[in-house]
């Protein structure tokens, strides 16, 4: 099979990587990748945003399945457009895709079937969303509807922050993206990331993960879109992944071929593990970044196998199989991140990083005069499976300390709860 992958960060190598070792496999390209990812796929240079051109391109290359990394494109509705083509494509329709296009959406959805989540209201002026915050109090969660890269949530501990929130939304800060407001009730919990491979009608578990999203140790800081992970989610067992499977992601595919808008393709529960059970934080309709690293780290099976099932509307009969060991990935970004961070700086000794046993997925690097340069926030994702989340942490910390890149930070605590909970025995 011929494939295209689309996007270019860490994400994508990994998928890539995972890809590439599929006898399935052909040909991979990739649009507009990375060089980590050039290593393993063809580079195209693509404007995801023109449908028609990536429509082109799949007839000329004869690209049997593709499949789309980020959001954005999925949004935008590509996967549409390219099966009017008769391309086959891994990843949500536009209709699906608004399950993390529009958070108002979600929440409506969960209303109407019964999906436990936080409670809300939702808001397309200031003055009555303020009264709302007003009567409800704090804390409470404020959420631009739609996609923000990640910077559209505030956790307003105070009543002051919550209307400085509400102001920069309908201020036009997060773009269209703002214009309408979800108010939210305030979880308390554990959170975790939840992988669901689906086919439109089935969901198959595909994983779980906890991300770092602060981007300080100890967990402070300016929220980043990560800045490391581990996999499995020691809170999700199996009577967990049970009740989630039965309480959020069934509803939701059921709920979502109700209303004429069946999901296929990777859909990623944000939870928040309450005293009362499993809420639903978000989702998100593709893998998560970094999350997806470390899931592809663990699968046992072939990915594109999966994926082709996913799209073939086969799921039914698959399952996937999961490495017992753990994985865990550390993010290393540029200076400045998770502002305007440093670009152009020169990075060495990966070669060195990853004879300790790792696998360095690149997210935002560039080659330039012949080296290899950071030219992102987000720039290498130092991966590492071990016995244990601490084994992995450590077999990861050894690679990323033979990088000789001083522009470059990392957090050092990745894994901490589930180190620390290793150490108690719980
Ligand atoms: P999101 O961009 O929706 O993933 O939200 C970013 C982060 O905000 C989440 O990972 C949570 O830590 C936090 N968050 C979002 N919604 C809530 C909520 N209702 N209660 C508590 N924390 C939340
Ligand atoms: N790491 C969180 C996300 O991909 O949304």
């Amino acid at each position: 099979m011929n494939v295209l992958l689309l996007g270019s960060g860490g994400r994508e190598h990994a998928l890539a990587w995972k890809l590439s070792a599929s006898p399935l496999l052909t040909r991979l390209y990739a649009s507009p990748g990375n060089p980590g990812i050039g290593r393993v796929a063809e580079l195209a240079k693509l404007d995801m945003s023109d449908h028609s051109a990536v429509a082109a391109f799949c007839q000329q290359k004869k690209i049997d399945l593709v499949v789309v990394g980020p959001e954005a494109p999925l949004v935008a509705g590509i996967a549409d457009d390219l099966r009017a083509w008769g391309i086959r494509v891994f990843g949500p329709s536009k209709a699906a895709a608004r399950l993390e296009g529009s958070k108002g959406f979600t929440k409506d959805l969960c209303a109407k079937f019964n999906i436990p989540t936080a409670a809300y209201g939702r808001f397309s002026d200031l003055s009555s969303a303020k009264a709302y915050v007003a009567k409800t109090g704090a804390p409470i969660v404020i959420k631009a509807d739609g996609l923000a890269a990640g910077k559209g949530v505030t956790v307003a501990m105070t009543l002051d922050e919550a209307m400085a929130a509400l102001e920069a939304c309908f201020d036009g800060s997060f773009g269209a993206a703002g214009a309408e407001v979800v108010v939210e009730e305030y979880l308390t919990g554990e959170e975790a990331s939840f992988f669901c491979l689906c086919d439109g009608a089935t969901a198959l578990p595909f994983g779980t993960a906890q991300d770092h999203k602060r981007v300080g140790d100890g967990d402070v800081g300016p929220n980043t879109g990560g800045m490391g992970a581990y996999s499995p989610a020691p809170v999700m067992t199996p009577q967990m992944t049970e009740r989630t499977m039965r309480e959020l992601i069934e509803p939701t595919m059921r709920g979502m071929a109700d209303i004429g808008a069946p999901f296929a393709g990777i859909l990623f529960a944000g939870l928040m593990i309450t005293d009362s059970g499993p809420k639903l934080i978000e989702y998100n309709t593709r893998f998560g970044d970094p999350e997806c690293q470390v899931l592809m780290m663990r699968l046992k099976d072939d990915l594109l196998v999966l994926l082709n099932a996913a799209v073939d509307g086969q799921l039914a009969h698959m399952s996937a199989r999961w490495s017992e060991e753990a994985a865990l990935t550390v993010v290393m970004a540029a200076r400045g991140y998770p502002g305007t961070p440093e670009k152009g700086s020169v990075i060495r000794g990966l070669d060195e990083a990853a004879s300790e046993g790792a696998e360095i997925f690149h997210a935002g690097t560039a080659i330039n005069g012949g080296a290899l340069v950071a030219n992102g926030g987000r720039v290498l994702n130092v991966t590492a499976l071990g016995a244990t989340v601490a084994d992995a942490q450590k077999k990861a910390y050894a690679a990323l300390d033979r990088i000789d890149w001083p522009q470059g930070f990392c957090r050092r605590d990745i894994g901490w709860r589930a180190v620390e909970r290793e150490k108690a025995g719980v």
